[in-house]
């Protein structure tokens, strides 16, 4: 066990790409979450990642998307594309079935408290998966990273959304006013990181295994290229972490274990919308879409920071628009 994040940090160091090389706008107001918008709307921005991670887990897990368990809750946003049935092992199925369920909840509880908002076009594709992998690793992949493959691609492809609702829940907290929405936010928050703990957790004991995709790679430096991306992607500095960590990074830079990521003090890193939809659109740039939301993400929020004269590249898109 000792050997557990020794290669990851020789990989990580010669990188060293996590040293902040990358542009940071860490004074900009888009860092800061201080937008003028109400506590619906924050809440309702949340519905999109809720969204995007229901489909993600209920379909690779038992094969059906949000609307055969329930058909209201889109409110007529469009179907998504792409997400399919993983070939995952029993113990791994069981977990993102229940994390599935669990995502059903949160958007009842938003829907329930606030009325919701429409669904955006989820994009769930391998293509869309093996592009943002690609990109936070630097080549190719070969054969085609597919998320749906087994558990061990599909626990990396989960590294991506459940850590950036954590991000944003903590963010959002701090500029909520009303005591419902506060407490609301609060039991979303708790169990989120739930996820993404037992997602890390079941990666972590994989940490040395190689991603064939990515010839030598280990799951410890996927990880933190994914991270490394992400921090890219949001430019307001490091929100994010790899399972293995120079010491500096650590829990009282005592360890290069990084099961959770959190800051000098232990705390979880927040992130705005605008970070967010940086990271989620994969573009960097909170006006224009792509990636996991191709059409843009919906409610105020997100629409009052989407370009208006750009529609993605899916003609779909202007008809909610
Ligand atoms: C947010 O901005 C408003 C208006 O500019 C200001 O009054 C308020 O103090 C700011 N809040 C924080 C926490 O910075
Ligand atoms: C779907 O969710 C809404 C909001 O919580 C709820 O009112 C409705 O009963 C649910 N439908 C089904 C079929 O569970
Ligand atoms: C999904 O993403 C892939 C990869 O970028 C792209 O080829 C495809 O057109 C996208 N699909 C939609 C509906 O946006
Ligand atoms: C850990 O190191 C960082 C950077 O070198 C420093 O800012 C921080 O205060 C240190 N934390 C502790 C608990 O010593």
């Amino acid at each position: 066990m000792f050997k557990l994040c020794i290669i990851a940090l020789v990989f990580l160091i010669a990188s060293s790409r996590i040293d902040g090389s990358w542009p940071v706008k860490y004074d900009d107001p888009s860092c800061s979450g201080n937008i003028s918008v109400t506590d619906v709307d924050r809440v309702q921005f949340a519905m999109n990642l809720e969204f995007t991670e229901a489909e993600f887990f209920l379909k690779a897990s038992t094969g059906k998307g949000l609307d055969a368990f329930n058909a209201t809750l889109a409110k007529g946003g469009p179907a998504p594309v792409g997400a399919e049935k993983a070939n995952l092992d029993p113990i791994t199925n069981r977990i993102i079935e229940e994390f599935g369920y669990q995502e059903i909840g949160h958007l009842r509880a938003i829907a329930d408290m606030t009325g919701g908002i429409p669904r955006p076009l989820l994009n769930l594709t391998r293509e869309n998966f093996a592009m943002f992998m690609d990109r936070a690793v630097g080549r190719k992949s070969n054969p085609r990273f597919d998320p749906y493959a087994n558990s061990l691609n599909y626990l990396l492809a989960s590294y991506y959304i459940p850590y950036v609702g954590l991000t944003g829940y903590v963010g959002t907290i701090p500029y909520l006013v009303s005591f419902n929405i506060k407490r609301l936010v609060a039991g979303l928050l708790g169990v989120e990181s739930g996820q993404d703990g037992v997602i890390r957790t079941l990666l972590y004991e994989r940490q040395d295994e190689t991603v064939k995709e990515y010839g030598g790679v280990t799951v410890a430096e996927l990880t933190n290229e994914i991270s490394n991306l992400r921090n890219e992607l949001g430019m307001c500095g490091i929100k994010d972490e790899g399972l293995c960590v120079p010491p500096w990074l650590g829990a009282e830079n005592r360890t290069s274990s990084n099961i959770l990521a959190a800051d000098p003090y232990s705390l979880s890193y927040d992130r705005t919308p605008q970070e967010i939809l940086r990271v989620m659109y994969g573009t960097g740039d909170e006006h224009r879409p792509g990636g996991f939301w191709p059409c843009g993400a919906n409610g105020r929020i997100a629409r009052m920071f989407l370009d208006k004269g750009y529609y993605g590249h899916c003609g779909a898109c202007s008809a909610d628009n």
